[in-house]
């Protein structure tokens, strides 16, 4: 049956959709992501899948921006729209996209998951559907400049404080000797997903929880909290460019590579890239965990991307075998090693070529494994709503607009009135 083409995202106005095959002639539309090397790693794991069975896959990239992302699937799954049969979600989405899905356990059997990372099954598990499989996780990490840190005489930072102070030094020395574009501290700062995950970390590592606890109650409004978002706001213009105001993953990435960064906050993908050929600090660069509070401890915040099968596919065993195949053992390792994608199978922890590859995913294990969730599982179909108040919150005090205690306390208004919706 001839494709219908992507009009629904394209007629409201979302044109970011891009398609990198023929729109007519594929069995199959999946939508992968394009931060740093997704899109041509999910080319590569889809071109292998056609080979084997002799179909046809267009691809559709989609925004670098989760929250782009969301609002583009929402509008094409709320138009019961068969225009993308497979589509990658982020691992916050489950409970808001589930009633789009399909249960995975009914084509694909009930071991469909078996293997993967018994916290991910269960975050994709929605009232007994399991409405997505796992593809990668994610860990918030912090790069450093290996060379700068030794020239200078310092040991990775064990609190946000030390950062600043070791950041503020090195930038300045730095620029002194005539690297004037030379900045302390990169991060993801504009008002989307990725500063809800940044904010989270800084905030949960100051002991001031995770927004709304695993009970549904409001915690967010609270000193340590403040404390943790107060500091950070005195990065920017002084260790971090204003305009990281506006930064993504990709953006923080670029000025890191290109050698004009102490240290950067990001995902694991930014390992192999800055590693690369075309890398200005190519094995100059280290990673360990994120620096915490005055009397908390590290936090990363837990990210990763699944693959579902939309309901309103029109192939949905074939879409199915896609999913199965692209999150299956061989493209994992394969995704692991070329771009340093967690994998979200326990077993390739323990495999030599992975290890070798991206040696942080032995030394920062524990990080991976304790990572910190953000509310979605507990706040539900209101998760949306909650990020996007969390973020817009902590982009006004990164902005200087309100001291943190305030905004926190406005925050806390703000969610009070969505509450009812989760508990
Ligand atoms: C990464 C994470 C994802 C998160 C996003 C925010 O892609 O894997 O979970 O929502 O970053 O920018």
């Amino acid at each position: 049956m001839p494709k219908k083409p992507l009009i629904t995202a394209i007629a409201l106005g979302t044109a970011a959709l891009s398609g990198t095959g023929q729109a007519q002639a594929a069995d199959l539309t999946i939508s992968c992501g394009a931060v740093g090397a997704e899109l041509t790693l999910c080319e590569e794991g889809v071109a292998q899948w056609e080979e084997q069975t002799g179909h046809e896959v267009d691809i559709v990239s989609t925004p670098n921006s989760s929250t782009e992302r969301l609002s583009l699937y929402q509008q094409i799954l709320s138009a019961n729209s068969s225009d993308i049969d497979v589509l990658q979600i982020d691992v916050v989405w489950p409970g808001l996209l589930a009633n789009h899905l399909l249960d995975l356990n009914e084509t694909l059997g009930e071991d469909a998951a078996e293997g993967h990372f018994s916290a991910i099954v269960e975050n994709n598990t929605v009232d007994g559907r399991l409405v997505a499989m796992p593809w990668f996780t994610d860990a918030g990490v912090l790069y450093y400049r290996k060379d700068l840190l030794e020239e200078y005489g310092h040991e990775p930072p064990e609190t946000w404080q030390e950062l600043t102070e070791i950041a503020r030094e090195i930038q300045a020395a730095e620029r002194e000797a005539g690297n004037d574009r030379m900045w302390g501290y990169v991060f993801q700062g504009r008002a989307y997903e990725g500063l809800t995950c940044n904010a989270l970390e800084w905030v949960a590592s100051y002991g001031g929880g995770t927004i709304v606890d695993g009970e549904g109650n409001l915690t967010i409004n609270n000193e340590q909290a403040a404390a943790a978002l107060d500091l950070a706001a005195t990065w920017i213009g002084d260790i971090t460019p204003e305009g990281a105001l506006n930064y993504t993953e990709e953006e923080a990435r670029g000025l890191f590579q290109s050698g004009n960064a102490v240290f950067m906050r990001n995902w694991p993908y930014a390992w192999s890239l800055a590693q690369s050929e075309e890398s200005e600090v190519r094995d100059q660069v280290g990673v360990v965990k994120l620096p915490h509070g005055p009397d908390g401890e590290s936090a990363a915040t837990l990210g990763g991307w699944n693959l579902a099968v939309s309901k309103y596919s029109e192939n949905r065993e074939l879409a199915a075998d896609l999913v199965a195949f692209l999150t299956g053992e061989a493209e994992q390792k394969r995704r692991a090693i070329e771009g340093s994608y967690n994998p979200t199978l326990e077993s390739l922890y323990e495999d030599e070529e992975v290890l070798a590859a991206v040696p942080f995913f032995g030394t920062l294990y524990d990080t991976f494994a304790n990572a910190v969730a953000r509310p979605s599982a507990v706040t539900g179909e209101s998760y949306g709503r909650v990020s996007n108040a969390f973020f817009d919150t902590t982009h006004g005090v990164l902005s200087g607009d309100t001291p943190a205690a305030d905004a926190l306390a406005q925050l806390e208004g703000q969610l009070r009135r969505l509450e009812r919706r989760w508990k």
